[in-house]
């Protein structure tokens, strides 16, 4: 049995997560380490997108979703910032018959009309073409951060009240949850980082309230199925409690739910 084969039959695939979201980091550091540029390092990060990918909707996990641009990264040197978003809609382009056999729908989430317009476009034909897939979500995050999404929640709800549809009064979790960008997608129960780095970014804020949170110094370049599968392996070895004793969750036959069931 090959390393990949053993580390899947010990997984429990009745405790899957539903759904996996993931910083993927470490790409310029991984063609430095080879004298390359970092643009070397993007390119092979896209290897690892295609084997998470795969083996996400192999496994049957709902949702995966991908940081790949940061409203911060526009900040990168302009030729980088244009590398990021070309390889991005080549690759997504490339891709498409890839998702569409395999029924993975492409959900884009984030400022996307920031993004150059033959990129755009490529992005918007594969998540026309894949929206009727029933498979794997894949959500990529493009011109994205958590405050920039929040803020615009925020202004979605102040409209509402302007037009007198809602009242403060009236304002709860639900209705944030439903105006931002990920509306409708469950809370990520799993969050992976690469690249050695122990900090969020300002990705899903909102949304991992009770992730599950793994750090590895793999760097993204480098982290294929294997690291995938050790990650949902460490997941499935903690307990989740939402809030309450584990008295209370080793009672409860609903203990892997995706919903907290108190604060
Ligand atoms: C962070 O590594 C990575 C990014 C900012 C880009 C991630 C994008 C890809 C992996 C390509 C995605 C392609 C598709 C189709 C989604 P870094 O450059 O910050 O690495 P460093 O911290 O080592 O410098």
């Amino acid at each position: 049995m090959n390393r990949l084969d053993d580390l899947l039959s010990r997984l429990d695939m009745t405790r899957l997560p539903r759904h996996v979201a993931m910083i993927m980091d470490g790409n310029g550091r991984w063609a430095k380490q080879r004298g390359e540029q970092r643009s070397e390092g993007h390119a092979e990060g896209v290897v690892s997108v295609r084997k998470v990918t795969e083996l996400s909707s192999d496994l049957g996990i709902s949702y995966l979703t991908l940081y790949a641009f940061s409203t911060e990264n526009w900040n990168r040197p302009k030729e980088e910032v244009d590398l990021l978003m070309h390889l991005i809609g080549i690759t997504i382009e490339r891709e498409t018959p890839y998702l569409v056999s395999n029924n993975v729908k492409l959900r884009l989430v984030g400022d996307i009309d920031r993004i150059p317009e033959a990129s755009r476009m490529r992005l918007l034909r594969c998540a026309e073409e894949t929206s009727g897939c029933t498979g794997l979500t894949l959500c990529m995050c493009l011109s994205y951060s958590s405050r920039w999404e929040l803020t615009e929640a925020a202004k979605k709800i102040a409209l509402q009240c302007a037009r007198g549809e809602l009242t403060a009064d009236q304002i709860d979790e639900n209705t944030v949850a439903s105006c931002l960008d990920m509306a409708g997608v469950p809370d990520p129960d799993l969050l992976i980082r690469t690249g050695g780095e122990q900090r969020i970014s300002n990705f899903l804020l909102w949304q991992i309230a009770y992730s599950e949170l793994y750090f590895t110094p793999t760097l993204w370049p480098d982290f294929g199925k294997e690291a995938y599968a050790e990650a949902l392996l460490d997941y499935q070895r903690r307990e989740r409690r939402y809030g309450m004793t584990s008295e209370q969750i080793a009672g409860d036959t609903d203990t892997n739910a995706n919903t907290p069931k108190a604060q």
